[in-house]
């Protein structure tokens, strides 16, 4: 998988999928030479023109080669002082005040498998699954080594990257920028991708042109955030949802981060991702070090569900551990839009009983238990029960609920503290702060200074308390404001920008001692909904609540944008009440039973108050996700039709199992149209030379439980080959009310 061609110098990083070229030039420069389609060799047809660039110097020891300038060669890492006026991916600041270092190629290693990241979350691998280059680059004056490691994993469209920087000399040196990642590429024909958003409206797909210039997407909110996610994407023009060339970039951290391209003057484009250098600075003493998070990058010639694809699987064959990796999740029920704040032993009794009569298999307990907590405004830290609320403790709750038949699961915020709390009264000096200023509020709560080792220490112990009672089966593990006056007492003045990076670190350094110490614990992350959904908090918590907006229509933009980089299994998806909490809007129950069924599945709303109809149709729901459940959490997703794209009012998706044995396919619209258009949904993905039998339909529902779009029932028992359901497809037919959603089910015949 990794050759070094010893006379052309050149490294090349190859698997089925892509090949990775970069070479050393004059025994010191790292310059890359391709990504893309896999090649046979790289001999270097396409060699750089040799041009004599006016205001582009050339390094000390070429003067008189004008034609040789850092500032035209493609780099595997770029820094700045020495011509490249690009974006560089290191900046430092020595001791005298100056910035410039000169980092040559020294050596390189190639490993099986995968070292880890100390303290870092990454993709792993066995020995026989990927192969790693570690390329060491030196300071020609010993001040300064980086190694860059890339892995390449066999059968996988992924690759990744991350540097390590050691300092090798006898001064202090600041990384004002350590990024993880800088790739050239040769031109600039391009859409840029990215994921943007805000609180309960997360991941909608951004495709604008590449411009020249600089454009970044990023976050400085110490949470990879609602409002930019740490993927982007580098398209050609005309790359679709099934073919075309893509490069994607998703970044393994969950603090403050750049996604930075530039288009610069000769057309080139640059990508810098790492972490944000607004938000950053690091003071590394004589032989310490630091490690970058890891970028993976996923290169695919068929479009961009080839590119999701990639990431999907690597995901979940190489980022998600422990015991619900490769296993179907809980159908829960959460009493959030429930109750609220408002329950107590009895209520929360009724809902179990309810949703075990259902079929549900899990009830979340969520905000509101511990403390004295009856609204957003105190208790966070206090992780003792609320013995008013819940008479018999969390015992009693989780012994009820397990004698229901239903496992039982429990909400946190650990990294939060309320001032109305006895944690706050015994340590004012436990949140993030300055002492000069006043602190910033959100929510009524601020933010505990993870930077510090007593803080972790005290959410270890004091969430751990809870769990070692074995009655907790599963944690929704919340984060509900993001960081200000991200400072930490008493730390030296030259380490105070380092508080937010270790913030991110502490964080890690939690989760991994309370994930390994409760390994039977299913844990999902949550922040305000999809405000931390990323591939470091997947690494611990195998499952991540989408959005706080429930509502179905919305949830097919979140979650399709989610689908970009996530594969279904790390999704939260649940079906809420109407009209829904966050948008008023009503939609049929079948409806947003289809739209959650694209996830890990679930209730949020009060299940007792249903009607008995409504009762019965969940029941039907919940025995046809279970049915599906392994197909849809464990197959592979693919996107057929995206509420980003044409009239932005239809949404098509579907899963084929691992044994490519069944298929389930959903089609939704938002709003029904008069003179109904002709939809015709071509499936894809399937074997053109198999045959297909369809063996279940759901015709929409609409608000009065009508059916609608009749004339495809036709469709049931007949059996088409693979080519035909690909390239003529089927046609959806008369739709006659909004928020209508549809379900296929085939099944290959043998
Ligand atoms: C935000 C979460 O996203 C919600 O699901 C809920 O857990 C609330 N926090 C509780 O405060």
């Amino acid at each position: 998988m990794i050759t070094f061609d010893e006379k052309n110098q050149v490294f090349h990083l190859k698997n089925d999928r892509y090949s990775y070229c970069f070479q050393i030039e004059r025994g010191k420069y790292l310059l890359h030479r391709y990504f893309g389609r896999p090649l046979h060799e790289f001999r270097g047809s396409a060699e750089r023109p040799a041009l004599d660039r006016s205001f582009s110097p050339q390094p000390g020891a070429y003067e008189n080669e004008r034609t040789f300038s850092l500032d035209v060669v493609p780099q595997e890492l770029s820094t700045n002082g020495h011509g490249d006026f690009r974006i560089p991916s290191l900046e430092v600041v020595l001791e005298d005040g100056t910035t410039v270092i000169e980092l040559g190629y020294e050596g390189y290693e190639v490993k099986k498998g995968k070292p880890a990241l100390e303290g870092l979350p990454a993709l792993y691998a066995k020995d026989d699954e990927a192969e790693t280059l570690e390329v060491t680059l030196a300071d020609t004056k010993g001040r300064m080594k980086a190694i860059l490691s890339y892995t390449v994993f066999a059968g996988d469209g992924v690759l990744t990257r991350s540097v390590r920087f050691v300092n090798t000399g006898k001064e202090a040196i600041r990384l004002e920028n350590a990024s993880s990642l800088s790739l050239d590429f040769p031109d600039h024909d391009f859409d840029r991708l990215s994921l943007y958003g805000g609180h309960a409206a997360e991941r909608s797909l951004e495709r604008i042109r590449l411009m020249r210039g600089v454009q970044v997407t990023g976050s400085t909110r110490g949470a990879s955030s609602h409002q930019q996610s740490p993927f982007l994407a580098l398209a050609r023009p005309e790359t679709g949802e099934l073919s075309g060339d893509v490069y994607g970039f998703s970044f393994i951290y969950s603090g403050s981060f750049r996604m930075a391209t530039e288009v610069e003057q000769f057309g080139t484009t640059r990508v810098v991702i790492g972490l944000n250098p607004d938000d950053f600075a690091w003071t590394l003493k004589p032989s310490e070090s630091f490690q970058t998070p890891e970028v993976v990058l996923a290169y695919a010639h068929d479009g961009l569900n080839g590119m999701s694809q990639a990431f999907h699987k690597a995901y979940r064959n190489h980022l998600l551990r422990g015991k619900y990796q490769h296993s179907v999740r809980p159908i829960l029920v959460n009493n959030w839009e429930a109750t609220y704040f408002d329950f107590d032993d009895e209520k929360l009794d009724n809902l179990a009983a309810c949703a075990a009569d259902l079929g549900i298999e899990l009830m979340v307990l969520d905000d509101g238990w511990f403390g004295h907590r009856s609204d957003d405004n105190s208790s966070l830290g206090d992780w003792k029960v609320n013995r008013e609320k819940l008479k018999g403790g969390l015992e009693g709750v989780a012994e009820s609920t397990h004698k229901r038949g239903l496992k039982f699961g429990l909400w946190f915020e650990p990294e939060m503290i309320s001032v109305d709390s006895d944690l706050y009264r015994a340590h004012p000096d436990w949140p993030l702060h300055v002492s000069d200023y006043p602190t910033s509020f959100g929510r009524h709560q601020l933010v505990l200074d993870l930077s510090r080792k007593d803080v972790q220490d005290y959410i270890v112990k004091s969430v751990s308390d809870i769990l070692a009672s074995g009655a907790i089966d599963y944690v929704k593990w919340d984060f509900n404001r993001h960081l200000t006056e991200a400072f930490s007492e008493g730390r030296a003045p030259e380490h105070q920008r380092e508080t937010k990076h270790r913030f991110i670190l502490g964080l890690y350094s939690v989760l991994e001692r309370i994930t390994q110490s409760f390994p039977d614990v299913l844990f999902e992350s949550c922040s305000g909904g999809g405000g931390r959904f990323d591939a470091a908090m997947l690494y611990y918590m195998p499952q991540t609540w989408t959005s706080d907006d429930t509502d179905a229509i919305c949830r097919l933009s979140i979650q399709t944008g989610t689908s970009y980089a996530f594969p279904p299994i790390t999704m939260g998806a649940h079906v809420s009440v109407t009209p829904n909490h966050q948008v008023g809007r009503m939609t049929p129950m079948q409806t947003r039973a289809f739209a959650a069924m694209m996830g890990c599945y679930g209730y949020e709303m009060d299940i007792t108050r249903m009607s008995d109809a409504e009762k019965q149709q969940v029941k039907e729901h919940i025995a046809l996700y279970k049915r599906l459940r392994p197909t849809i959490q464990l197959g592979t997703y693919t996107r057929l039709l995206t509420p980003f794209a044409g009239t932005k009012n239809e949404t098509a998706w579907m899963f084929t199992s691992e044994d490519e044995k069944e298929v389930a396919l959903f089609y939704f619209k938002a709003l029904s149209e008069p003179a109904t258009p002709i939809r015709r949904l071509r499936l894809a993905g399937l074997d053109p030379d198999a045959q297909y039998k369809v063996v279940e339909y759901y015709p929409a529902q609409s608000l009065a439980h009508d059916s609608d779009g009749a004339g495809s029932s036709k469709l049931v028992g007949q059996v088409f080959y693979g080519d035909e359901l690909m390239q003529e497809g089927i046609n959806i037919e008369k739709i006659s009310s909004d928020f209508t959603a549809y379900l296929w089910v085939l099944e290959k015949v043998e």
